[in-house]
């Protein structure tokens, strides 16, 4: 990325997701060359007590790290560690960054400074005052036009909020400190590779432009499972629950991409007007169409209640009020400690009228698009069974990226949603409005299951969940099988 001095600086440095997902992302935008090489300083701010050595081989022991940091061991990690409500912390901070600019850029050069919160939810709001008052770029104007070409912005982590009230008030917080041209709300779903491929396979395929609609598909199901439980978040987790981890946020942003309109261009604001627009028109939550579950043995974890009554496990359908979905379900299934570890897209489309072939036996055309493991899509197909009988069977045209890509390493999510903030691209991060119409449209629910009004029902660890959510699935949403 061309442009001057380009300052880190990640706020919750010492933190799980500082170490699993932000450091390697840098460190491998670093070693690909999208980082300026000598201009690049890594900042990292936390309570910990900690020197720089001691972070930068923390960060080192990370799965490939070892390789990219003999790559790149001419350049700095500085640790500073304060508390998070003393101004005196963030003044050090800004020291620092200025004289690195200083010595690195001197004074001609547009500096750049992008603050990323991995940080609980309840400092952001106090953190984010900390920069604002310290540690903003002096050489852009912060409201307002950029005077050198450099700029602040600062990248946010989700929870944003609990429910609506909640994250409107954070949403106001951030606001009156920074425009929304600054902020950059990251929902890591949107980085991956297929979730980006969800607008080119949808807009550029003659194939698929006629049949997207209620005519032709019966229902999709977007779906997210785990094959492993809380692991050491409980605590974090019991607050939240399976619906706002995942659901109100990754797989309803996936939703949109699936549904929403053609956007005029690929701008960010063209994108995310489309994306809003299809999320105002999604109903109310009917109890009927929720199926919450919880696996056995996650109150074991010492950091959750022995009380807890947290939903692990959410299968809910929505409905889509507008011309082009009315009366399709979309479920949006989600749940940890399953039978496996995948993310996908079904989309089942309806029988073929005037069946001659005896197709119901084989099962309905389908779409698949799976995100992870693996990335791949594939559709299912009614074809003649090779040989001389005329009978029908399904088979697969397949398109899976590990044999038809094999010299492509596919990037991972925060790399490529780091690269975006650094080019300052927001298609792929959640506006404030978007953030808005997805708590309202999960809020009333929230605050029923948080209420008590619906329970969840136990499933045993490995399996496929309750046993509910297929009932719900076929029942309800008029889901066929076809595999096994
Ligand atoms: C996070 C959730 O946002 O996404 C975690 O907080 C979850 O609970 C994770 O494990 C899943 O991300 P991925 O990319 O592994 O599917």
């Amino acid at each position: 990325v061309a442009g001057g001095c380009l300052s880190v600086i990640l706020l919750g440095a010492s933190g799980d997701l500082a170490k699993k997902k932000t450091f390697p992302a840098i460190f491998n935008l670093y070693k690909q060359g999208f980082l300026p090489n000598d201009q690049l300083q890594i900042f990292g701010y936390a309570r910990s007590k900690m020197t720089d050595t001691e972070l930068r081989n923390r960060i080192r022991g990370y799965r490939d790290m070892e390789d990219s940091w003999i790559l790149s061991c001419s350049w700095q990690v500085t640790y500073i560690s304060g508390p998070y409500d003393e101004e005196s912390g963030y003044i050090k901070l800004s020291e620092q960054i200025a004289s690195h600019e200083n010595n690195k850029c001197g004074t001609t050069c547009s500096t750049r400074r992008l603050f990323y919160l991995a940080l609980p939810p309840s400092v952001y709001p106090l953190v984010s005052r900390m920069v604002r008052k310290h540690c903003m770029n002096p050489h852009s104007l912060v409201f307002g036009v950029h005077v050198t070409g450099g700029w602040s912005r600062v990248v946010v982590e989700k929870p944003f909020g609990k429910d609506l009230a909640s994250s409107e008030d954070l949403s106001s917080e951030l606001g009156k400190l920074f425009t929304e041209d600054q902020l950059y709300r990251i929902d890591h779903y949107l980085g991956k590779e297929i979730v980006q491929n969800l607008l080119v396979m949808r807009f550029a395929n003659r194939f698929f432009v006629p049949l997207w609609n209620r005519d032709n598909i019966a229902n999709i199901q977007i779906v997210f499972k785990e094959d492993f439980g809380t692991e050491g978040r409980g605590g974090y987790f019991d607050e939240y629950g399976i619906i706002r981890d995942i659901i109100q946020n990754h797989l309803l942003q996936v939703l949109c991409l699936v549904t929403m309109e053609k956007p005029v261009s690929l701008t960010p604001e063209h994108v995310r007007d489309e994306k809003v627009k299809v999320l105002r028109a999604v109903q109310p939550i009917r109890d009927e169409d929720v199926v919450l579950g919880q696996y056995e043995g996650y109150k074991d974890d010492p950091t959750v209640p022995k009380d807890s009554v947290t939903p692990t496990f959410a299968s809910i359908i929505l409905h889509i009020n507008n011309e082009r979905w009315d009366g399709v379900p979309f479920i949006m299934k989600a749940g940890k400690a399953l039978d496996s570890r995948k993310a996908e897209i079904r989309v089942q489309f309806k029988d073929v009228p005037g069946d001659i072939f005896k197709c119901q036996k084989q099962g309905r055309n389908e779409f698949v698009m799976r995100l992870q493991p693996s990335e791949a899509m594939y559709m299912k197909l009614t074809v003649k069974q090779p040989g001389l009988d005329m009978k029908a069977t399904q088979s697969e045209l397949d398109l899976s990226y590990q044999q038809r890509y094999q010299d492509v390493v596919i990037p991972e999510a925060y790399e490529r949603l780091i690269l975006d903030t650094i080019r300052g691209d927001q298609q792929h991060f959640v506006r404030r409005d978007e953030l808005r119409v997805a708590w309202e449209i999960f809020t009333p629910l929230l605050h029923r299951i948080d209420e008590g009004k619906l329970k969840a029902v136990p499933y045993e660890q490995g399996s496929r969940g309750p046993k509910e959510a297929d009932e719900l699935l076929n029942v309800r949403a008029g889901y066929v099988r076809t595999d096994g």
